[in-house]
């Protein structure tokens, strides 16, 4: 037996701050739970485009694809604003999703108890929130074709693609009803069939496949405009969202601004299962690369521990482990320790990234 492998790309501004973290608690699960993983290193976003001149080499996505899971910082930054399309670090990150087929994005927005308190929204609207989005990831306008800035006539015109197939709709909607069935057994799915076609398809195939292999599942349909107002009025009328793409990104970003900060909330990028039964896999926090506060040991590194709890559930069907550091992570925030993101109340002051790592370490060792 092999030990499973782990391919870690840390990118760009707080990334390696925050991944430094992890590979202390994957040397945890080795030391204290006798689950060694084989971790690789390598770059990705403008940290592979300084050294390559790519947001991501041949050979790196080649080991991304050999191995058991990719933990992924985050890329970006304003030293790369000006660069071509082509080679801007977010390229890195898309390239990955694209061909490692990852087409099924799972963002789950969990309201820590200890955080109702730093949403901008009420307690009472917040408090115990637990949804997930499934957002589509491989497909929609973010890589349809025709996409460009091309002539026409005597100015030019910027143009992308919105473009979904019956099949792209059908594999994302069964992975969103496969999760409502160990979850509320609810889902909503969010389009513009109002005003677009692939809007319209999109919940004809959604409502198909609920019919034809799901009748389990609720399933409900909302205007993505609507579904962001209900996402603020009331979220915890929701239980599983599936959307597109586009749609996905913004919803998703809004949804995690309810659980009080954007550092905190992990995610999972899931493609179809592999020769040894696990899925393809891409994990990484939904924030970004905050180059405003990268390498000031401000950072929040939750958001990508508890990615590696969902790696820990999702790649490796260790959910009680997962469980193990989801409630380190909650004990921690329940005694009070902060990074500089989650101030607001009296008389606290911050730790630094490390320390928080430090504190969720203390939490596991507690545990067992
Ligand atoms: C996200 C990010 C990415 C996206 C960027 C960095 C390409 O915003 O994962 O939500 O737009 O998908
Ligand atoms: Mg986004």
């Amino acid at each position: 037996m092999t030990n499973p492998s782990l391919l870690i790309l840390p990118g760009d501004g707080i990334g390696p701050e925050v991944m430094a973290e992890v590979r202390r608690v994957i040397d945890w699960f080795g030391a204290r739970r006798g689950l060694v993983f084989d971790v690789g290193e390598d770059l990705v976003g403008g940290a592979a485009y300084d050294v390559h001149g790519v947001p991501l080499s041949d050979a790196t996505m080649a080991r991304a694809q050999e191995v058991d899971a990719v933990l992924l910082g985050a890329v970006g930054g304003p030293k790369y604003d000006d660069l071509d399309f082509s080679v801007k670090p977010e390229r890195g990150l898309l390239r990955l999703r694209k061909e490692m087929d990852l087409f099924a994005n799972l963002r789950p927005a969990q309201c820590f108890d200890a955080l109702a308190d730093f949403s901008s929204l009420k307690r009472e609207v917040v408090a115990g929130l637990d949804i997930m989005i499934v957002r589509e990831l491989t497909s929609g306008i973010y890589f349809g074709e025709p996409r460009g800035i091309f002539e026409e006539g005597n100015e030019r015109v910027g143009i992308n693609t919105q473009r979904y197939t019956e099949s792209e709709i059908d594999r994302v909607a069964r992975a969103a009803f496969d999760l409502a069935r160990k979850r509320g057994s609810k889902v909503c799915s969010m389009e513009k069939a109002n005003v677009m076609e692939s809007g319209v398809l999109w919940r004809e195939v959604v409502q198909r496949v609920r019919d034809a292999d799901y009748p389990d599942i609720e399933l409900s349909h909302m205007y993505a405009d609507a579904g962001a107002m209900q996402l603020c009025r009331w979220p915890k009328q929701f239980d599983v969202i599936v959307t597109d793409n586009l749609f996905g990104d913004l919803l998703s970003d809004a949804a995690a601004m309810l659980t009080g900060s954007l550092g905190m909330l992990p995610s999972a990028s899931l493609g179809a299962p592999m020769a040894n039964g696990r899925p393809k896999a891409l994990y990484e926090p939904v924030h970004g690369s905050a180059p405003d506060i990268a390498g000031q040991g401000k950072a929040n590194p939750i958001a990508c521990i508890l990615s590696f709890a969902m790696a820990l559930r999702y790649s490796f069907d260790l959910g009680d482990e997962a469980a193990r550091l989801e409630r380190a992570v909650e004990k921690v925030l329940a005694d009070g320790v902060r990074t500089a993101d989650l101030l607001g109340e009296e008389g606290v002051t911050p730790v630094s990234t490390g320390q928080m790592g430090d504190a969720i370490l203390a939490a596991l060792d507690a545990s067992l």
